[in-house]
C-alpha cells in the first residue's frame, strides 16, 4: 500500500482528497495541527524533522495556500508579497524537505487554481501564486525526471467551497469533489509528470 503525506487534510480539498484515498492508501493527515503529523510549511527548520519521522514515502499531495481576494489598486503590498509566500513558496518549502523521503518514482502533486487561467477583480495575487506553481512544476519536473513525478492540480471553486465564496465566482462551473479526488489520484498512480491538470 503507498504511504501518502497529505499536507492541509484538514482542509476543504486537503480533507475530501484524504478521505478519497483512504481506502487503498496509507494516508498521513499532515497540517499545523495536523491529526497523524504536525507540519508548519512556514518553517523551513522544523520540516525535515517531520517528515524523517514518517520516514520513506511514495506520495506527498499538498493543499494549502491563502492569499488576499482584492484588487491591486488597493491591496496593501505586503499582503500580496505574503500570499504570494503563503501559496508558492510553502509548496516548495514542502517539496524540498521531502525530497530526500521520496521513494524512486514517487508522486507530489501541488495545488494551485483556475484563478490562473481566468482573471477575476481581486484574483492578481492567486494568479501571480498559480501561475508560479505552474512554471515551477514545469521545471522541477525535468530536474527530477525518471526519479520522482511533480504535477499540480488546479481546480476551479469546489462544490463544498461555493457558497463560502459568495459571489466571488459568479458563473464559474464549480469543480465537484469527486471530479477532484480523482485528479490527484490520477496524478498520484502517474504514469505522468511536469503537467497541469486542469479540473
Ligand atoms: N476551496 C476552493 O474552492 C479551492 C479551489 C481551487 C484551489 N484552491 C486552493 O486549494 C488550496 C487549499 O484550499 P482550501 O480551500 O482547502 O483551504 P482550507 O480549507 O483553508 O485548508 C487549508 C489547509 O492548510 C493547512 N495549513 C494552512 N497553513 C499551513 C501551513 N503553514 N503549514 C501546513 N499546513 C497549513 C490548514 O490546516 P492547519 O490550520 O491545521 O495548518 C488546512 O488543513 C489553496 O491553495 C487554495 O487556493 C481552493
Amino acid at each position: 500500500m503507498k504511504k501518502v503525506i497529505v499536507v492541509g487534510a484538514s482542509g476543504v480539498l486537503g480533507g475530501a482528497v484524504a478521505a478519497g484515498l483512504d481506502k487503498d492508501h496509507d494516508v498521513i493527515r499532515a497540517s499545523r495541527n495536523g491529526a497523524d503529523l504536525a507540519v508548519d510549511a512556514s518553517n523551513v527548520e522544523q520540516l525535515d524533522a517531520a517528515f524523517k519521522k514518517v520516514g520513506p514515502i511514495d506520495g506527498l499531495v499538498v493543499c494549502i495556500g491563502h492569499v488576499p481576494f482584492e484588487p491591486f489598486e488597493s491591496v496593501n503590498l505586503d499582503a500580496f508579497a505574503a500570499g504570494i509566500m503563503n501559496k508558492f513558496m510553502h509548496q516548495a518549502n514542502l517539496v524540498r524537505a521531502a525530497l530526500p523521503y521520496l521513494n524512486n518514482n514517487a508522486a507530489v502533486v501541488l495545488t494551485s487554481g483556475i484563478l490562473a487561467d481566468e482573471p477575476l477583480i481581486g484574483s492578481s495575487c492567486a494568479a501571480a501564486a498559480n501561475g508560479a506553481l505552474h512554471s515551477f512544476v514545469m521545471a522541477l519536473s525535468g530536474e527530477l525526471a525518471g526519479r520522482v513525478r511533480v504535477n499540480v492540480v488546479s481546480p476551479s471553486v469546489v462544490e463544498a467551497s461555493v457558497e463560502g465564496y459568495g459571489n466571488f465566482f459568479d458563473g464559474f462551473e464549480a469543480t465537484s469533489m469527486d471530479s477532484l479526488v480523482k485528479g490527484y489520484r490520477r496524478c498520484l498512480a502517474g504514469p505522468f509528470t511536469g503537467r497541469v491538470l486542469k479540473i
